[in-house]
């Protein structure tokens, strides 16, 4: 059965609009525990424009559930997480003038810092999570580098405008996920899913964690974060 992390970053979003100290996305994370979360998902970005470093730091200390930092492949991005030690690390791609993370990491073309990046969280003891676009050969060098998990990029799924793309983009899901399951990858998905859009994706053979960010804070908005984060969760079970 899929399980959810929850992305807390815009809770971080609202509070950098007026550089202040609410809404504190440490108490987003309590109250998405008290909803069901399964995991807290957070990113570090290097231009800081959400998440802090002392948001990080207070997350580590008091989530209860799994918490997975996403970052990049940068050297000083590793060191930070190996200092911190979340549960498990997702490797994104980053670009400062994105409004979001755009497509998985490519780690075939960056294949060497990917490596290093992984060698390193592994020999700090943390899992490792590739965010990756639904195609094999990311998942066959994902194989390569020993990482443990990949996160399948569901943007083409999440944006399709009609039924057809909608279902072919969900076939490519599909079958990126039996591909990964069959290597001995846990399976992971994220990035534009929605009330609406989850459930085949969570219906996906072996799915496993599925991060959700924007459309639970969005509802959160209206029905209360825990709220949201239990209908999401009675969703995707
Ligand atoms: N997974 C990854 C790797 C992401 O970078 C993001 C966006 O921060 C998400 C999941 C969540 O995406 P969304 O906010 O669209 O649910």
């Amino acid at each position: 059965m899929a399980t959810l992390g929850v992305n807390i970053d815009h809770v971080a979003t609202v509070r950098q609009a007026r550089r202040t100290v609410e809404p504190d996305p440490v108490w987003a994370a309590a109250l998405a525990e008290l909803g069901g979360a399964d995991a807290i998902t957070v990113h570090l970005r290097e231009d800081r424009r959400h998440i802090q470093d002392r948001d990080l730091e207070v997350l580590r200390q008091t989530v209860q559930v799994k918490l997975n930092l996403e970052c990049a492949i940068s050297p000083a991005m590793i060191d930070i997480a190996c200092r911190v030690k979340p549960c498990q690390v997702t490797l994104v791609p980053e670009k400062r003038e994105e409004v979001t993370t755009e497509g998985g990491l490519d780690v075939v073309t960056h294949r060497d810092a990917t490596a290093e990046a992984v060698r390193r969280l592994r020999a700090a003891g943390i899992a490792v999570s590739l965010f990756i676009d639904p195609c094999p050969k990311q998942i066959d060098t994902s194989v390569d580098l020993a990482a443990a998990a990949v996160e399948l990029h569901t943007g083409c799924y999440a944006n399709a405008t009609n039924e057809g793309d909608r279902h072919d983009e969900l076939v490519k899901l599909a079958r990126a996920g039996a591909m990964a399951r069959q290597a001995g990858l846990e399976l992971n998905a994220g990035h534009g899913l929605t009330y609406r859009n989850v459930v085949p994706v969570a219906r996906i053979e072996g799915m496993g964690e599925l991060n959700i960010g924007h459309s639970i804070v969005a509802r959160a908005v209206f029905v209360g974060l825990a709220q949201a984060v239990r209908e999401m969760r009675a969703l995707i079970s």
